[in-house]
């Protein structure tokens, strides 16, 4: 039993314990007898026993009958030198080395923005709060008397609802098991790479592109190899010279340049991927919104229509269209690799969270998902259109508006200023709580960048009243910068 010291106690353990470490009785040294110790220190021999019994409990000193306590072994510690040097890191995996330093790690927004440009962000009045919460009390009615885990490949009742969603929605065909329910498009592309790709194995990525996939292929150790993208999207021309496992595309809105991926280079990135027997992951991420543009079909339905194993892994998530603090996305899978994939995403974390699962899937099965994204996308339609319309007006010749016809990002090029300027324009637009994003971070290191200013501006969370002041105050703040 542990025998706690009592008030004075544990003053007399504390420090007999502080000396121990500090190695004042060596490794195997005696301690005084209990005795001794109570009457230098003035205290009841019980007090000094008590402490030396709680030392002996956690192993810092052995006790014996009639003899003094002794120090139980411990290593000496080493003398520290007279300069330390810093203790080295803790010893990480391969992995571990691979992973991007600091400027990946989230950041929160700095608070009090008249507006925040941030890509990714939504607006927490656009949530449907109520079906939401409906959908969840609903699901928590329907819980059975025991909690068990669920099914690692996702929820049958959502798959099945997802499947049915990508039919009406997307053109996309097909089975509950070829999909599996992942907790956001990260973690989709983070089981690809672990699934797909072995260190050395090359990758194509869109150059610019998206920055999070980026970083996940070159944690496995990938070679990413950068291809260009222009106004329509990959240069797929520039595949010919290109051998790789994996590809990763944009094709309904190139991220972040925005163009829509014409059908001959759909074709010819299939045909490359065919000839190549590689896989193509198709990130359809913000598709449920278009402007001026007429849907377009996924690559995955193009995939199908001549071949029903497409090397093409669809990913979709709700972040665009729900939140993306739900962590809630999914894949759909050629049937070869599915099984690897389930069990992967069974290690990894058991399953997506089953109560969000079931909220989903009954969104989906009434039709009030659908019913919610229409309603968003006019909320979405209004606030581009309000940018738009301000940034044309207070800027007129001197910035250019590009990728703007789906999704919820425009890419704004100030071509009178240097990319460089990037810095003292954050800079001065945080002066007037304005948060502003270059678009050069999204370059792939070492490949040819922009020589002008080019700026990521998400409009997903901006208050539509607020947009004219935030437009007029980054115009100040280049007009700093003359
Ligand atoms: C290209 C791209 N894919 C996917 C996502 C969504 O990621 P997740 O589903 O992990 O939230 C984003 C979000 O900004 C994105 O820009």
């Amino acid at each position: 039993m542990v025998v706690q010291p009592r008030p004075g106690g544990r003053a007399i353990y504390a420090t007999l314990k502080e000396q121990i470490l500090a190695g004042a009785y060596g490794s195997q040294g005696l301690l005084p007898s209990s005795r001794a110790l109570a009457l230098e220190l003035g205290v009841s021999r019980t007090t000094v026993t008590a402490a030396y019994e709680q030392l002996a409990a956690e192993g810092f000193v052995a006790i014996r009958q009639g003899a003094r306590p002794q120090v139980a072994g411990l290593a000496p510690s080493p003398a520290a030198p007279a300069t330390a040097a810093p203790p080295p890191g803790p010893r990480l995996s391969a992995y571990a080395a691979r992973l991007p330093g600091g400027p990946v790690r989230w950041q929160p927004s700095p608070a009090r923005l008249i507006a925040d440009f941030r890509y990714g962000d939504l607006a927490a009045s656009d949530f449907p709060t109520l079906l939401w919460k409906r959908a969840v009390d609903a699901a928590i009615a329907r819980r059975p008397d025991r909690l068990s885990y669920g099914d690692p490949q996702g929820a049958p009742d959502l798959r099945a609802a997802l499947q049915a969603y990508l039919w009406r929605a997307r053109g996309l065909r097909c089975e509950n098991s070829q999909i599996v329910v992942v907790n956001g498009s990260q973690q989709g592309l983070d089981l690809c790479a672990r699934l797909l790709l072995d260190p050395g194995d090359r990758v194509v990525l869109e150059n610019p592109g998206y920055a999070m996939a980026r970083h996940i292929f070159s944690s496995v150790g990938a070679e990413a190899i950068p291809v260009p993208v222009d106004a329509e999207g990959l240069r797929t021309e520039e595949l010919e010279k290109v051998s790789a496992r994996l590809a990763y595309v944009t094709p309904s809105h190139q991220f972040p340049l925005g163009g829509v991926l014409p059908v001959a280079r759909r074709r010819a990135l299939l045909d490359w991927a065919r000839r190549q027997g590689a896989f193509v992951i198709e990130d359809d991420y913000d598709s449920e919104f278009r402007y001026d543009i007429a849907p377009i079909p996924p690559l995955h339905a193009l995939a199908e229509e001549g071949d029903a194993a497409a090397p093409v892994i669809y990913l979709g998530t709700v972040s665009k269209t729900l939140s993306p603090t739900l962590r809630l996305g999914y894949l759909v899978l050629p049937p070869a690799l599915t099984e690897s994939f389930v069990v992967a995403k069974q290690l990894t974390d058991r399953h997506t969270a089953a109560l969000e699962q079931a909220a989903l899937a009954s969104l989906l099965e009434s039709g009030a998902y659908e019913r919610h994204i229409r309603r968003l996308r006019r909320r979405n339609a209004e606030r581009r259109a309000l940018l738009i319309e301000a940034l044309r007006r207070h800027f007129g010749n001197a910035i250019r508006i590009e990728g703007d016809a789906a999704g919820l990002h425009l890419l704004a090029w100030l071509d009178s200023l240097p990319a460089g300027a990037a810095e003292p324009l954050r800079a001065a637009a945080l002066k007037r709580q304005i948060g502003i994003h270059p678009v050069a971070p999204l370059y792939a290191p070492g490949a040819p960048r922009p020589a002008t200013l080019g700026l990521m501006m998400g409009y997903g969370a901006l208050e539509p009243k607020r947009i004219e002041r935030a437009v007029l105050a980054l115009k100040a703040a280049v007009d700093e910068l003359g």
